[in-house]
C-alpha cells in the first residue's frame, strides 16, 4: 500500500527551533500523505538553551560537567599550565591563558571536582606533599579536589586528604601549604576564571542536582513540557508527524546508569498514545548515543568529548535500537526510527558510521518490514551524498539533512537578501540533486525560520521563510504554507508565511 509521493512536504519545529520536512511517501497517513512534522526538542533530551530555568536551582551552577576553567596564582600572578596540554607535569608560570591553561571540569558534587586537560588526562596528586601532575588516564579519589570559593572569584583547592595546593616559588603545584590559607595574596589562593560554560544537557542537569532533586526536576519537566494538549494543538494546525529525540538511557529505564534519570520511556509511551489519538505519526530519533557522537549537550556529552566510536559504545547503541524497534515496531503510530542524530564528521569516520547504519537498518527490519529507517548526515565537513553511495539498506531508507542559517558565522556576514538567495542558490540545487539520486529518500529533519541577521525587515524575514518552504516543500506545492517556529525559550509560535495572519502563543 505504499503511496508514491516524492514531493517535498514540510514540517515545523516546536520547542527547539527544529523543523523537518519529508520527501518520502508515508504509509498510513490520511489525505495526501504529506508529512508535516515538528521536532519535540528539549523534552526527553535536554538542551539548556531551550529551557534555561531547569538549571537555575543547581548549586554552583556555573561549575557543571564540561565547564572550562583556568587558575591564576595570586601570589605569582601566573597561570597553572598542563605542559603539552597534559600527559606530563604542571607548571605555574604562564602569563596568559590558552588551551594548556584551561581545564575541563568533571563534577563530583557541588564542591568536589576533577580537572581534565585538553589531551584528556586528569590532574592527580597522591596525597599530602605531592607535586600535582597531569598524568592520570582516569579519575577517582586521587584525582578529586575540593574547591572552596569566595565572592570575588578566588579559590582554594584541597586534596581529598585535606592538604591545600600551593604554587611554589619554583612554579610547581604542590599539596603542602602549611595550615589553612586566608583570602589574601598567599600561595594557596588562585583566581579561577570560567573560560567556557556551553554544556547544559542531561548529564549536567542530573549530575548537577544529584539524583533525587534531578528526578524531581525532570519528572516535572517531562510531564509538563509536552502533553496531550500539544498533540491536539499540532493536529488542529495540520501537523501529522512528530520527531521525538530520545537518549540512549531510555533503553535502561527505569534505572539507567548514573547520572541519567529514568522516566523517559513512560513519556515516550504517552507520546505514542497521544499521537495515535490525534492521528499523528512518530519518528523516534536517537539523539544522544553512548559516549556522545558529536560532543554537544544535545548528545548528552559529559565534557565535550566524542567517545561514541568505540566498539563497546556502538554495540550498546545497537542494543538501544533493538530495544526501541522491538517495543514500538507494531505500534500504529510509528513512522520510523532515526538511528543517530548528527554524528560529527570530524570525529566519526564514515567507515565506522556506515557499518553501524547497516546493522541498525537490519535490526529495525527484523522487527518491522516497513518502518522508515532514517540515517542522519554527518555534521561538519561532509557531503550527504556519501550516505547515498553507502548502500545501507534497500527499503524505506531515508537520509536526514539539517538546514540552518544559524550556528555558522558565515551567515552573519550575509545580508538578509543574501541569506535568502543562499536558500535558492545553494540548498535548492542540493535538494534537487539528492532527490534525483538513486536510493534513499530525502528528509529535511531540522530547519527553522530563524536567522542571524541584525537588520532584516519583517518582509525580508517572511521572504526567508517562504524561500525555505519553497525549497523544502517544493515549488509544486506552494499552497497554503504555514510555519511553526519557536519563540525562544518554550513558547510555540505559528505563523502563516504569506501574511502573518495567525499567531498562537502560549
Ligand atoms: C561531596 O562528596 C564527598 C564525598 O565524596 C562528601 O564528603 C562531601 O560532603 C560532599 N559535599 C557536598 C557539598 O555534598
Ligand atoms: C549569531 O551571531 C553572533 C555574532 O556572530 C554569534 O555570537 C551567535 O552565536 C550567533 N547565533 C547563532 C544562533 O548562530
Ligand atoms: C544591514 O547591515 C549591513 C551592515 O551591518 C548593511 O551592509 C546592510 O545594508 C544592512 N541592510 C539593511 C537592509 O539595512
Amino acid at each position: 500500500m505504499e503511496l508514491v509521493f516524492s514531493k517535498w512536504v514540510f514540517a515545523f519545529s516546536l520547542f527547539c527551533c527544529l523543523i523537518f520536512s519529508v520527501a518520502f511517501s508515508v504509509e498510513g497517513l490520511d489525505e495526501d500523505s504529506k508529512v508535516r512534522g515538528v521536532n519535540l526538542g528539549g523534552w526527553l533530551v535536554l538542551e539548556g538553551w531551550i529551557k534555561p530555568s531547569l538549571f537555575e536551582g543547581i548549586p554552583n551552577a556555573d561549575m557543571l560537567d564540561g565547564t572550562q576553567v583556568s587558575f591564576k596564582s595570586v601570589k605569582l600572578q601566573k597561570y597553572v599550565c598542563a605542559e603539552n596540554g597534559g600527559g606530563m607535569g604542571i607548571s605555574v608560570n604562564r602569563d596568559s591563558e590558552s588551551s594548556w591553561e584551561t581545564f575541563t571540569l568533571w563534577r563530583v558534587n557541588e564542591s568536589e571536582f576533577q580537572f581534565r586537560t585538553t589531551q584528556g588526562q586528569f590532574l592527580t596528586c597522591y596525597g599530602n606533599g605531592c607535586t600535582v601532575s597531569a598524568t592520570a588516564k582516569s579519575a577517582s579519589s586521587m584525582e578529586t579536589f575540593q574547591i572552596e570559593r569566595n565572592d570575588d572569584g578566588r579559590v582554594h583547592i584541597q586534596t581529598k586528604s585535606g592538604a591545600y595546593l600551593q604554587a611554589t616559588v619554583d612554579s610547581q603545584l604542590t599539596a603542602d601549604y602549611p595550615g589553612k590559607p586566608g583570602w589574601d595574596d598567599n600561595a594557596a589562593t588562585f583566581k579561577m576564571s570560567i573560560v567556557a560554560n556551553n554544556l547544559h544537557g542531561d548529564y549536567q542537569l542530573a549530575n548537577g542536582y544529584g539524583y533525587s532533586k534531578a528526578k524531581e526536576v525532570l519528572e516535572r519537566h517531562r510531564s509538563t513540557f509536552i502533553n496531550s494538549a500539544d498533540f491536539e494543538f499540532l493536529h488542529r494546525n495540520g501537523i501529522n508527524t512528530v520527531r521525538i529525540p530520545v537518549g540512549w538511557w531510555i533503553a535502561y529505564d527505569p534505572n539507567p546508569p548514573a547520572p541519567f534519570i529514568g522516566g523517559t520511556l513512560a513519556s515516550l509511551d504517552n507520546a505514542f498514545s497521544w499521537a495515535q489519538a490525534y492521528k499523528i505519526k512518530c519518528i523516534i530519533d536517537l539523539h544522544a548515543a553512548p559516549g556522545s557522537q558529536n560532543g554537544m549537550e544535545h548528545s548528552a556529552s559529559r565534557d565535550g568529548t566524542i567517545g561514541w566510536t568505540t566498539s563497546e559504545s556502538i554495540s550498546q547503541t545497537l542494543h538501544v535500537i533493538n530495544f526501541l524497534a522491538s517495543r514500538y515496531a507494531n505500534h500504529p503510530a510509528l513512522l520510523g526510527i532515526e538511528l543517530l542524530n548528527e554524528p560529527s564528521a570530524a570525529s566519526v569516520p564514515l567507515d565506522i558510521l556506515v557499518p553501524y547504519y547497516k546493522q541498525g537498518y537490519e535490526i529495525v527490519r527484523k522487527h518491522s518490514p516497513s518502518a522508515y529507517v532514517i540515517v542522519c548526515q554527518r555534521i561538519g565537513n561532509a557531503d550527504p551524498i556519501e550516505l547515498y553511495k553507502a548502500d545501507i539498506g534497500s527499503h524505506n531508507l531515508v537520509v536526514d539533512l539539517h538546514y540552518y542559517n544559524l550556528f555558522d558565522p558565515y551567515f552573519v556576514t550575509l545580508s538578509p537578501i543574501d541569506n535568502i538567495q543562499f536558500i535558492y542558490k545553494s540548498r535548492e540545487p542540493q535538494v534537487q540533486a539528492l532527490n534525483a539520486a538513486d536510493g534513499p529518500l530525502l528528509f529535511i529533519g531540522e530547519w527553522v525560520n530563524e536567522w542571524n541577521v541584525t537588520n532584516g525587515t519583517q518582509s525580508e524575514y517572511q521572504d526567508f521563510g517562504r524561500a525555505q518552504l519553497e525549497v523544502i516543500h517544493g515549488r509544486t506545492f506552494s499552497t497554503a504554507q504555514c510555519g511553526f517556529y519557536l519563540h525562544r525559550y518554550g513558547s510555540i509560535g505559528v505563523e502563516y508565511c504569506d501574511d502573518d495572519i495567525a499567531r498562537h502563543q502560549r
